[in-house]
C-alpha cells in the first residue's frame, strides 16, 4: 500500500479551515503549518534508529536516536508552506527544491528550477507538495529524485485527489504518499473538487 491517509481528528479540524474560502493567508499560512507537522510525525514514524545512550544528571539513560540521513525537498512554490513544519520534526535535514509550474490552460506541469543536496541514495527523501491534482507534478519531482540516486522517497501532500494518486502509483508504486484526505474529483480545468482553491495564491495571498 503506498496510499497512507492520515486521519488524524486535528488534521480533519484544520482542513476545515484550511477548505474555507474566507481564510486568510496569515491563518492560512499557520494551518498549512499545522497540518504538516502532523504528516510529518507520521511520515517519520518508521525511520530506522540506532541504540545510544546519554548521561542524565543522575544516571545514564538509554534510547534510539534517527540512523539516516534526510532531505526535505519542497516543490515550489507552494511546498514552501509545509517546509518549516517539516524541519521541525527533522531539523537536520538538508533542504532541496525543485520548481514546478503547472500551466493554466493544460496544466500540464513544467520544471524551472531543481538543486539537490548531494548523496540522495543514502538518504530518505521527503517531497512536499500540498496540492496532489493531476499527478503530473509529483511524478515529475519523483522522476528527478530518482534520476540523482534516490530510492526512498515519500510524497506528503495536503488535499490529494483519486486521479493523481493513481497516477503516482502507477508510475512509482514505491513511494509512499502520505495524506489526510483524498477529495473527490477533479474539475474540467484540473482542480481538486471540493479542495481548497490555489495553494500557492491562498499561501502568498497573490490572484
Ligand atoms: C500546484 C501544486 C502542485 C501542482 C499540483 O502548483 O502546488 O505543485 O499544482 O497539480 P498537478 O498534480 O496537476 O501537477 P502550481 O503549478 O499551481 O504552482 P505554484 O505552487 O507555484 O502555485
Ligand atoms: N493546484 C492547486 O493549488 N489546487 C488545485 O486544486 C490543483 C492544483
Amino acid at each position: 500500500m503506498s496510499l497512507h491517509v492520515v486521519s488524524h481528528p486535528i488534521a480533519q479540524d484544520i482542513l476545515l479551515t484550511l477548505r474555507d474560502k474566507r481564510t486568510h493567508p496569515d491563518t492560512f499560512r499557520a494551518m498549512a503549518r499545522r497540518i504538516s507537522l502532523l504528516l510529518a510525525a507520521e511520515a517519520t514514524r518508521d525511520l530506522p534508529t540506532r541504540a545510544a545512550t546519554v548521561e542524565t544528571p543522575l544516571a545514564s539513560a538509554s534510547g534510539r536516536a534517527i540512523d539516516t540521513d534526510i532531505v526535505v525537498v519542497p516543490v515550489l512554490r507552494a511546498g514552501l508552506g509545509m517546509l518549516e513544519a517539516v524541519l521541525d520534526v527533522v531539523p537536520t535535514a538538508r533542504v532541496g527544491h525543485i520548481g514546478m509550474q503547472r500551466d493554466e490552460s493544460t496544466a500540464i506541469a513544467s520544471q524551472y528550477y531543481a538543486k539537490f543536496p548531494a548523496r540522495l541514495d543514502r538518504c530518505v527523501v521527503y517531497m512536499i507538495d500540498p496540492m496532489l491534482a493531476t499527478g503530473g507534478s509529483a511524478v515529475a519531482g519523483i522522476d528527478l529524485l530518482k534520476q540523482q540516486g534516490a530510492h526512498d522517497i515519500r510524497l506528503l501532500c495536503i488535499v490529494a485527489a483519486p486521479e493523481g494518486v493513481r497516477t503516482v502509483e502507477h508510475a512509482h508504486p514505491d513511494v509512499r504518499i502520505y495524506t489526510p484526505v483524498v477529495d473527490e474529483r477533479l474539475n474540467d480545468v484540473k482542480f481538486i473538487v471540493p479542495g481548497l482553491g490555489d495553494f500557492g495564491d491562498r499561501l502568498f495571498g497573490t490572484e
